[in-house]
């Protein structure tokens, strides 16, 4: 019995020892259940009461040691298998990256953001409206009724018979006006939407900025000194403004305005189609029917509004003769701003 437990011990050390030994396998083969040492260990009942102990204490030095063995390979194996990961794992950090492309606000946010800090200097704050808007704001509150023609020129897409999606950011005027009471001086950007059929110059998306002032006293010459200080701060120093007679329901008097081209600056050129001048946006005095719409006394309160087609400034200040291009998201097109 003692010569199969030696035998049993040089056996197991030996495939301990052979590269790429199953170790779990060995473990069973050797100590488990129905192992071989185990094998032996049953069959000391027929031994006699001097041999067991003798036996017995040879049996549990070779499971130590073959255990001891076991132990000592698994850690080897796991340390060499740690030092193959290091080594196959290591990174240079020297090793050049690969720069990473850098891109920039779309140039209509980057307008968008220089007309916002021009306002916020003049002492406006932003506000927001929704995109998604009622009748109400939209049309009835403006001064434009069911049936009125005015909404001919601004039709737009529908949700239900009252919510739609808004045409212009003038409902942000009456919004701002029913919860705020003057004195008010904000601007609005933001989406509108027409159901105009998209060419070189419609979307049915585009944005808009809309700024309203109300406070006592405030007259068509604060509009006018305001929208100069603007267009010289965004177009330069020379720019112009034109004042041409127009029609909103929702301010009275109402003017279109246009900017002296800024590429040739009023000759006439590509640009502004000879005419010298540019229309940038649609201003008036607030009508009283809307201040008194948002409860605001007219006889007390009056104000301006302006509405700035950005796409149209966007376009004239970067030469684009395309709308469609500022949405096509080409990266070989927007890499130019
Ligand atoms: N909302 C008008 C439009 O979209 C522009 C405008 C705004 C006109 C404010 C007057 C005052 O055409």
């Amino acid at each position: 019995m003692k010569e199969k437990l030696q035998k049993i011990r040089e056996e197991a050390l030996l495939a301990i020892a052979t590269e790429g030994a199953d170790l779990e396998q060995i473990r069973i083969h050797y100590l488990g259940k129905k192992g071989e040492l185990t094998a032996v260990l049953r069959g000391m009942g027929a031994l006699t009461a001097e041999e067991r102990p003798v036996v017995g204490q040879i049996a549990n030095e070779v499971r130590a040691d073959i255990e001891k063995a076991l132990g000592e390979k698994v850690k080897e194996e796991k340390e060499k298998l740690l030092q193959k990961k290091l080594e196959e794992e290591k990174i240079d950090v020297t090793f050049p990256a690969k720069a990473s492309r850098m891109g920039h606000l779309h140039p209509l946010t980057q307008i968008q953001r220089n007309i916002e800090d021009i306002f916020i200097g003049m002492g406006f704050s932003i506000v927001e409206g929704p995109e998604v808007e009622y009748d109400y704001y939209n049309f009835q509150a403006l001064n434009i009724p069911e049936n009125h023609p005015a909404r001919d020129t601004q039709d737009t897409f529908y949700i239900t018979d009252n919510i739609l999606l808004r045409s212009q950011t003038s409902p942000v005027q009456v919004r701002t006006m029913e919860k705020q009471k003057p004195p008010i001086r904000i601007i609005s950007p933001g989406r509108v939407y027409r159901s105009d059929a998209v060419d070189s110059t419609h979307s049915p998306l585009f944005h808009q900025i809309e700024g309203l002032v109300v406070d006592k006293g405030i007259t068509m010459g604060d509009l006018k000194g305001m929208l100069e200080t603007f267009a010289k701060t965004l177009f330069g120093e020379d720019a112009r403004l034109r004042f041409r007679p127009h029609h909103f329901p929702f301010t009275e008097p109402s003017a279109e305005v246009d900017v002296s081209c800024f590429v040739c600056g009023g000759k006439g050129c590509r640009v502004c189609k000879n005419e010298g001048w540019i229309e940038i946006l649609g201003a008036g005095m607030v009508h009283p029917f809307v201040l008194e719409n948002c409860g605001i006394d007219p006889n007390v309160y009056s104000g301006f509004a302006f509405g700035l087609g950005v796409e149209r400034i966007a376009m004239k200040q970067y030469g684009i003769d395309d709308m469609r291009l500022l949405y096509e998201n080409d990266v070989r097109f927007l890499d130019q701003f």
